[in-house]
């Protein structure tokens, strides 16, 4: 940790940031290249933005292997703008309108329920009780006549992800503010022969094969936000890829596991083993339903540490990313507490 940063950020999202991308972007603030002026003050239609988009576009390709079918999106309003965007778009593809739904935890869930808004909607899971598990692929209840089959990667509130699903895809999205840069960007990866299918309804800011056809510049689009993006997506090609990247999570999150699987019960994770999260990592304290008085302690004693973000999502308790420092220290804190 440099001098001038003095905390751990472990929040889910907006998260951190790499130090060295946020002091390029604090070198190049002011004035960009020899462009005289921020690039938030670029118009987005001139050369040194292209560039930038052009740019970031190549990086994600190149980490991602998108194959040359696919079409890259930089869009506004987030995950959520999401939920409504893809039935916009897809739901259309077909002429009864339905979808299927894998509802694995709350974010699943709400994309459903706006789904629903625009066309019928079938959530394909056995009834759970909870959703800290995800049931074998052979219990869904797909239809085959769906015209899309919705799933969502990483719960970020619930911890949950499944490593792998038997299913080529036909569109991604993902938002800027996990891990490629500050919110205000939402990336969409979509199949072409998806493009052309939205509904008459579907406002042209958020209709893929407008976007397409604009290049993502129908109209203003975040800029500094994609500029960030390709600062961070240079920064990811540089510590080895997405390959590099995955090996990071795995031994992060599995440090973390660790200290929880054996902590004698007293941290308890809420996932079921099979679908953990490398992401994000609810857990609780002493009981499965918490104990009001340790997560308050442990939160506030984060922060006298310097580690921030450690609140959960209100109806968990911790999602954490990177925590294992933390976890051990607290454990210690813990001991001494009870001498
Ligand atoms: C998996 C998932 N989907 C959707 C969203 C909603 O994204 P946004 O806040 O950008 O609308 C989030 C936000 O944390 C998320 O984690």
């Amino acid at each position: 940790m440099s001098e001038s940063k003095k905390v751990i950020n472990f929040s889910a999202g907006p998260a951190k940031i790499p130090e060295e991308v946020l002091l390029q972007a604090q070198n190049e603030l002011v004035n960009y290249g020899s462009a005289g002026v921020s690039v938030m003050e670029l118009s987005h239609r001139s050369s040194q933005f292209s560039k930038i988009i052009n740019n970031t576009e190549t990086c994600l390709r190149d980490l991602l292997n998108i194959p040359i079918n696919y079409k890259v999106l930089f869009l506004q309003g987030g995950g959520s703008g999401q939920f409504s965007a893809i039935p916009l778009n897809l739901i259309g593809l077909k002429p009864d309108h339905t979808a299927d739904y894998i509802v694995t935890g709350s974010w699943s869930s709400t994309a459903a329920k706006e789904a629903e808004k625009y066309g019928k909607v079938s959530r394909v899971l056995p009834k759970l009780d909870s959703f800290t598990v995800i049931p074998d692929q052979s219990t869904w209840n797909l239809n085959p006549d769906a015209t899309y089959l919705y799933y969502c990667a990483n719960e970020t509130i619930n911890g949950k992800i499944k490593h792998y699903l038997s299913i080529t895809f036909g569109l991604i999205f993902a938002g800027a503010h996990k891990n490629v840069g500050c919110a205000g960007v939402t990336l969409v990866i979509v199949r072409e022969d998806l493009l052309g299918y939205a509904l008459p309804s579907t406002p042209s800011v958020i209709c893929f094969r407008t976007q397409a056809e604009h290049k993502s510049i129908y109209n203003t689009p975040p800029t500094y936000s994609v500029y960030i993006a390709g600062l961070v997506l240079q920064w990811t090609k540089r510590q080895g890829g997405v390959s590099q990247m995955e090996q990071n999570s795995i031994q992060k999150s599995s440090a973390v596991y660790d200290v929880i699987d054996n902590s004698s019960g007293f941290y308890v994770s809420i996932v079921d083993k099979g679908c953990r999260s490398r992401m994000n990592i609810p857990f609780r304290i002493y009981r499965p339903e918490g104990d009001e008085f340790l997560e308050k302690t442990f939160i506030v004693e984060s922060e006298k540490l310097g580690m921030i973000g450690l609140k959960g999502h209100r109806p968990v308790c911790l999602t954490c990313i990177n925590l294992f420092v933390f976890v051990k220290q607290f454990h210690r804190y813990r001991k001494q507490a009870r001498k």
